[in-house]
């Protein structure tokens, strides 16, 4: 009895389960270069690209530039064939590439694909038959269709299409939202399901068996604008939620009602409510960003996203309430920000995390300034922080010591180093956005 060959699509199905498909993963940053562990961990050989340099560098000598990853794990890796080249012609010998590049915000608050579109317009013309190309940057519904898929097909030189039915021949082209939790290590990232939407049901079961091998569960959706919306709805979720709760603090804290007490007894309810926590502001390269893009890409069909809009105006006013506060703060002690001493303690947006993007410190550092205070840092994570897209800092870190001279020492980021205790008995003031100093009780400390 003579079996029969297998299909194309099956061929390929079985080199990602057996982990013989080779894997590129395009752009080394907070995302793409814990993926490439991942991957190769579970056995896979994967080459990162990356623009930088300096990136690919670092890399191939064995080293890390993300501080929760550690060089040993990059070693690790290595040992399993990986390395790092900025060289796309290498993505010819790929079975499946992952694009993880950034999709900020220009200056009008408008998306900024251009990372996306160079970094498809640079591998098209080195994809080949069969491949499987996946994008994983968060972006509006229809990216993936509008922007990839064209660019793919016209670029490559051997005239390829984008496969959309099985065992035609061609490229299979998928969209994959990244969904970890930088800094959460409760969960595991193969324990989070993966969402995957494809170009047509030969991408959906090509993805969703590379995906399978590494992650505990698939989530095939019916195409990649679903997948591109899940991402998007959860990222408006957070936005939204926050917003709300940055909202009632400033109520309760007219009404002398302590927020956090409020939150801590409402999660009691064991359905119908997921507790968010109030802060300076929102930061990261995802939440203050995400749902941007959902609401410019709304405009096209004349909808306009009102709630979206309401979470950013709310949770961008928030540095300039923590402001207000500090300016209250240093009254009580009859002094004014001007000519004030001011110690922020956390640069990085979030606790534990070196990821400076769109953190609200960097604009608290920026008004105090501006309103004439001299101005401190302190941040494990940040010896020196110089000028980006909205701030021109230019400083040094500040060592802990000495918090008695500063007339008011801000919590922005609660970095679990930070001893709170001994914080506040040494400083003056502490303005503390982030209940960071719970259970601590002081005549000194002001919570916003
Ligand atoms: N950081 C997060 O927590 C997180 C979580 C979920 C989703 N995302 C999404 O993932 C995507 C990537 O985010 P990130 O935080 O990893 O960004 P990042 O800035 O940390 O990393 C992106 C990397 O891509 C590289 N790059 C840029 N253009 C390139 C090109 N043309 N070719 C090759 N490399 C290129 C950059 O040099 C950089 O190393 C974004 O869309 C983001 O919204 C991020």
């Amino acid at each position: 009895m003579t079996t029969a060959a297998p299909t194309r699509l099956q061929a390929l199905k079985l080199k990602m389960e057996t982990r013989e498909a080779r894997i590129g993963i395009v752009g080394m940053g907070y995302v793409g270069l814990p993926l490439t562990l991942l991957f190769s961990n579970e056995g896979f050989r994967v080459t990162g690209f990356d623009i930088e340099p300096a990136k690919v560098a670092t890399l191939n000598s064995g080293g890390s530039y993300i501080v929760r990853i550690p060089p040993d794990s990059i070693q690790q890796a290595q040992k399993k064939g990986f390395h790092a080249t900025a060289d796309y012609s290498e993505v010819a010998q790929m079975d499946a590439v992952i694009i993880c590049v950034p999709t900020p915000l220009n200056d009008y608050h408008e998306p900024d694909l251009r990372y996306v579109r160079e970094t498809v317009e640079s591998i098209a013309p080195y994809v080949n038959e069969g491949q499987l190309i996946v994008l994983e940057s968060t972006t509006y519904p229809g990216t993936t269709e509008e922007l990839v898929v064209p660019r793919l097909e016209k670029g490559n030189p051997s005239g390829l299409k984008v496969a959309r039915v099985a065992d035609e021949p061609g490229i299979h082209v998928a969209f994959s939202p990244e969904r970890e939790d930088p800094g959460n290590d409760t969960v595991a990232r193969h324990d989070i399901p993966k969402v995957v939407g494809g170009c047509g049901p030969a991408a959906l079961e090509l993805a969703s068996a590379m995906y399978g091998s590494i992650f505990r569960k698939v989530v095939p959706v019916s195409s990649t604008s679903v997948a591109e919306m899940t991402k998007l709805l959860e990222n408006i979720y957070r936005c939204v939620n926050i917003a709300l709760v940055n909202e009632l603090k400033q109520l309760c804290m007219k009404m002398d009602i302590d927020i956090h007490e409020v939150i801590d007894a409402a999660k009691t309810k064991p359905f119908g409510f997921q507790p968010f926590y109030p802060g300076p502001g929102l930061g990261g390269h995802c939440i203050p960003i995400d749902p941007f893009y959902l609401s410019w890409k709304a405009k096209q069909f004349d909808f306009h996203t009102r709630f979206i809009e309401l979470a950013g105006e709310v949770n961008t006013a928030m540095p300039y309430f923590v402001l207000e506060q500090i300016a209250a703060g240093l009254n009580e002690h009859s002094k004014s920000i001007k000519g004030s001493n001011i110690l922020v303690l956390g640069l990085a947006y979030k606790r534990d995390v070196d990821d400076l993007r769109e953190s609200p410190s960097l604009t608290i550092l920026e008004l105090l300034r501006h309103r004439g205070a001299s101005v401190a840092y302190n941040d494990p994570y940040f010896p020196t922080v110089g000028h980006g897209r909205h701030y021109a800092l230019n400083m040094i870190n500040t060592p802990l010591d000495n918090l008695g001279s500063y007339d008011a020492v801000v919590i922005v980021t609660d970095h679990s180093t930070y001893n709170y205790k001994e914080i506040v008995e040494q400083s003056k003031l502490v303005i503390d956005t982030r209940n960071a100093t719970k259970g601590i009780t002081s005549p000194k400390i002001l919570r916003c």
